[in-house]
């Protein structure tokens, strides 16, 4: 990847990037991203993180790295090495590929130029989170934060019990995280997860209801949720769906 060696650099590398994810208030330049997440973190995150170590899990062009940092958060983060590397359903593996060739830009590429316009000291190690383990991130942490990744994953509690790996004992996981509220209300009590692998979502494997979502957590050997918060998903996402902003502690 071409590297950037300043502000106004990492300032032109954006306005001419043409696959932004998130949308990212830059200096002088918001992205055009498709996810606009702008109104949840006053909701799901602490005001305050100073010196705090944190890692962020999934973070695409850093939305959620940047937030955490801007509380005072020391933010390592992960994503997959290469887009190519996601859990895709099989059967929609082709069509996906096709599409990631189509945009032909390195993985992580958005997120070292919003690093570099931030002046962002996040520490980005590529990394599948089935691969998760103390020794990939440089330890265990007080703090593990995941947004909007469990729906992809074929085996949503075996990337929990990653997670689980590198939290420090009473540790805390945040997860923002979708489910239906449809399902949520034809299901009150009971976990439920819709299969959507023939649906017209692409990437997406599950689209659980509340319990479902919260009970992949108690699965994975998480308690809680301690603190549950929502918030209206990106404007992108499909309807029915509902961001759950949720704590869970490390027993
Ligand atoms: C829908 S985006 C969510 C981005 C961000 N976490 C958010 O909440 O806005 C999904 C992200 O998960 C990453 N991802 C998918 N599978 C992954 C895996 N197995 N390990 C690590 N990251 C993964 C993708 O590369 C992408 O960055």
């Amino acid at each position: 990847m071409a590297e950037l060696t300043s502000r106004d650099e990492a300032l032109a590398a954006a306005r001419a990037y043409p696959a932004w994810y998130h949308t990212l208030e830059l200096p002088g330049y918001t992205t055009p991203g498709y996810a606009d997440l702008r109104h949840v973190p006053a909701r799901a995150l602490p005001a305050a993180l100073r010196g705090q170590r944190v890692l962020e899990v999934a973070t695409f062009d850093g939305f959620w790295a940047f937030e955490l940092e801007r509380r005072g958060a020391e933010v390592t983060c992960i994503d997959l090495p290469a887009g190519t590397d996601a859990q895709w359903p099989p059967n929609k593996r082709a069509e996906n590929e096709y599409m990631a060739r189509a945009f032909d830009v390195p993985w992580g590429r958005g997120f070292e130029i919003a690093a570099a316009a931030l002046g962002s000291r996040v520490d980005r190690i590529p990394c599948d989170v089935m691969e998760l383990a103390p020794e990939r991130v440089g330890g265990t942490f007080p703090l593990v934060f995941c947004g909007t990744l469990l729906q992809h994953l074929r085996d949503p509690v075996g990337a929990l019990q990653r997670m689980h790996a590198v939290l420090e004992p009473g540790g805390t996981l945040l997860l923002v995280e979708t489910f239906s509220v449809p399902l949520t209300f034809r299901h009150p009590r009971s976990a439920v997860s819709a299969l959507m692998t023939t649906s017209g979502m692409s990437f997406t494997w599950w689209v659980p209801n509340l319990r479902g979502l919260e009970d992949w957590a108690r699965t994975a050997g998480f308690t809680g949720p301690g603190r549950r918060v929502f918030a209206p998903p990106g404007q992108n996402s499909s309807r029915g769906l509902r961001l759950a902003c949720l704590t869970f502690q490390k027993k």
